[in-house]
């Protein structure tokens, strides 16, 4: 009877985990893995793995490269499909840099003959499942997709907004408002967060891929930069300490709040202006 129950308690212990992953997912290494055959650009293939909790699948090893590549056949067939790599270039200090969604690596890689190539507008990267090689793709291309689901150890307490655990701590979301800085800064406390701030390459880069994501591309959306004395002293309204920059110096005002322009740096405006903006909830 005893022997019985154990095996009863350790059989459901065994699905409990196994239930961690998602319907039609995979277990690999405590990562869920789903393969989603509709086409979408990386942004929206990465905004889908958000809304579920997820991201576009990261691969750190050649063992999870061939799982991918398994798990994927079935459902993409022999089409490339979108994994979570995108290159980042700083328009200023033009440091460069491939990631992976929420990620400060891409250590292992395993591109194709002649990849990457620098010949785009925009660099996401594909894996081709037949020989598991990967190639770099103009992100605004449909593709199916492959989105990871980690256990994180902290899930964000507001719907609908997208969890960085490993960039950012916390999660993100802007709010298509437009409201004046003290106004989107209360506005982003009733959530129990603030006016975002960025301290290094990965957290701006994961703010564009956002950006373009939310479809608010071409839009100026307040940040938590701000010059309260308006003497040139920037400070974030987190209280973070102001280790990066990111100013399109060409068009730098006298006015005291910060934004993120077209092309992704940052401006100062007027704060009297009514805009969209950036909220960060932090973990603690
Ligand atoms: C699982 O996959 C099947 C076949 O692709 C699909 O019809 C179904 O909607 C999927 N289920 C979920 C919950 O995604
Ligand atoms: C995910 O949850 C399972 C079951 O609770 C646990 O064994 C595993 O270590 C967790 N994985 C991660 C990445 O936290
Ligand atoms: C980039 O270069 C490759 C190799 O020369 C070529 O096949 C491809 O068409 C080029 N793409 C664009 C957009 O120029
Ligand atoms: C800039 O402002 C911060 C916060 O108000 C203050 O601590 C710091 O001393 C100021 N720095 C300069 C150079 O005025």
């Amino acid at each position: 009877m005893a022997f019985l129950l154990f095996c009863v308690s350790f059989f459901t212990l065994f699905i409990s985990t196994f239930a961690n992953c998602r319907p039609n997912g995979t277990l690999y290494n405590d990562i869920c893995y789903v393969a989603y055959s509709d086409q979408r650009s990386f942004y929206d293939a990465e905004a889908h793995c958000a809304q579920e909790g997820g991201h576009l699948a990261a691969i750190p090893d050649a063992f999870t490269n061939k799982f991918l590549a398994d798990l994927a056949k079935p459902v993409v067939g022999i089409e490339n499909y979108w994994i979570g790599g995108y290159y980042f270039n700083n328009l200023n200090t033009y440091n460069a840099f491939w990631a992976w969604v929420d990620y400060e690596s891409f250590e292992y890689t395993n591109w194709g003959p002649g990849q990457p190539l620098y010949n785009l507008s925009s660099y996401c990267t594909i894996q081709i499942p037949l020989s598991g090689k990967w190639g770099v793709v103009e992100c605004t291309a449909g593709k199916p997709y492959v989105c990871e689901y980690t256990n994180a150890s902290q899930s964000c307490p507001i719907p609908g907004w997208t969890t960085f655990s490993n960039v950012f701590n916390g999660c993100i979301q802007v709010i298509q408002n437009a409201y004046t800085w003290p106004n989107a800064l209360s506005s982003c406390e009733d959530y129990g967060a603030n006016l975002i701030s960025l301290h290094n390459d990965y957290q701006q880069s994961l703010v564009q891929l956002f950006v373009m994501n939310s479809g608010v591309t071409g839009y100026h959306l307040w940040i938590g930069l701000h010059d309260p004395q308006n003497d040139g002293n920037y400070t974030w309204i987190d209280s973070t300490k102001v280790d990066y920059k990111y100013f399109d110096i060409s068009t730098l005002s006298k006015d005291q709040c910060g934004v993120i322009h077209n092309d992704y740096r940052w401006g100062i405006e007027d704060c009297s202006i009514e805009r969209y903006y950036f909220c960060l909830y932090s973990f603690e």
